[in-house]
């Protein structure tokens, strides 16, 4: 059976019902496009007998700045529909931006603490853009669970905060990141970079691995976190953050009992990227 592709809310929600009569739980893949393997994970996670997966794509215009990427965002819906297909994703929930935002559309889903500093302080915002669509979402599809990359950290974090403040009854699961075999995390932005810019962005996932290790094993953070901007700047980067925080609240200076998380974001000439780890001890 190939993927069904849906654009408008009456009929998404017709598939939705007969997937349920069938006695199918619904999982929901958010994605805007742009497919490569770290979404692939995502829907292959979701992928469990007894239950149906839904993919959606949509730029969102509501999470870019706007002096951000929105226009030139890559999409390319033949071959991420082809790879859903491939994938066995039972759905692709694709509307237009009138379809998801008709006109006279006034409310916004803002999730205040967790989504205010590292991305959230640089990109003003953002996390309500996506708290605003990935409530929609949720409610389009009625999904029972959702899946989300921690590459997207705190964006993962927010949306924990969000389901939990707003009593939604979505599942939400935390898929790890996907990289390239030398470590790079895989996202659509990757395309971006020119073949010298590739090369050189494989420091990001580096330096943070040096600096999760020499935290985790004790080492001064405040040091090991100015050694990783010292070497990303090296590399050519422009460094916006490089950050220890609670792996829950996203908090910085977190106690060291706590889970904590090394979270970076660099450009490489016009290409932002951004990445982030788990500080074991030991
Ligand atoms: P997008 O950037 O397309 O990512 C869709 C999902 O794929 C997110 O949950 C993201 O964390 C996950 N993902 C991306 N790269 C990954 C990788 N290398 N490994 C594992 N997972 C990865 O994130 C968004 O879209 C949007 O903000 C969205 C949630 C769809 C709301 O518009």
């Amino acid at each position: 059976m190939s993927v069904q592709i849906i654009r408008d809310r009456a009929s998404l929600k017709a598939a939705v019902a007969s997937f349920r009569q069938d006695g199918a739980r619904v999982a929901l893949v958010p994605t805007m496009g742009a497919l490569h393997a770290g979404h692939m994970a995502l829907i292959e996670a979701a992928r469990r007998p007894g239950v149906r997966v839904v993919a959606s794509i949509f730029v969102n215009p509501k999470q870019f700045g706007p002096n951000e990427d929105l226009a030139r965002y890559p999409r390319r819906e033949a071959g991420d529909t082809r790879m859903l297909n491939d994938a066995g994703c039972d759905l692709l929930w694709a509307p237009s931006v009138e379809e998801m935002y008709p006109e006279g559309f006034a409310t916004t889903v803002s999730v205040s603490g967790v989504s205010e500093g590292l991305d959230g302080a640089e990109r003003p915002g953002h996390f309500d853009g996506v708290a605003t669509v990935v409530t929609k979402l949720f409610n389009q599809v009625g999904c029972d669970v959702a899946y989300f990359g921690e590459k997207d950290f705190q964006q993962l974090a927010v949306i924990r905060r969000m389901v939990a403040d707003l009593d939604m009854a979505v599942e939400v699961v935390g898929v790890p990141t996907q990289r390239e075999d030398d470590g790079l995390a895989l996202s659509s932005r990757n395309v971006y970079l020119l073949p010298e810019e590739r090369e050189r962005a494989v420091a990001l996932p580096r330096v943070l691995g040096v600096a999760a290790r020499a935290i985790g094993r004790g080492d001064d953070a405040a040091a090991a976190l100015a050694d990783a901007r010292a070497t990303l700047e090296s590399a050519g980067f422009a460094v916006d953050y490089v950050a220890l925080a609670d792996a829950e609240t996203l908090t910085l200076d977190p106690a060291p009992d706590r889970p904590r998380r090394l979270l970076a974001a660099a450009r490489l000439g016009n290409t932002r990227l951004i990445d982030n780890i788990a500080v074991e001890l030991g």
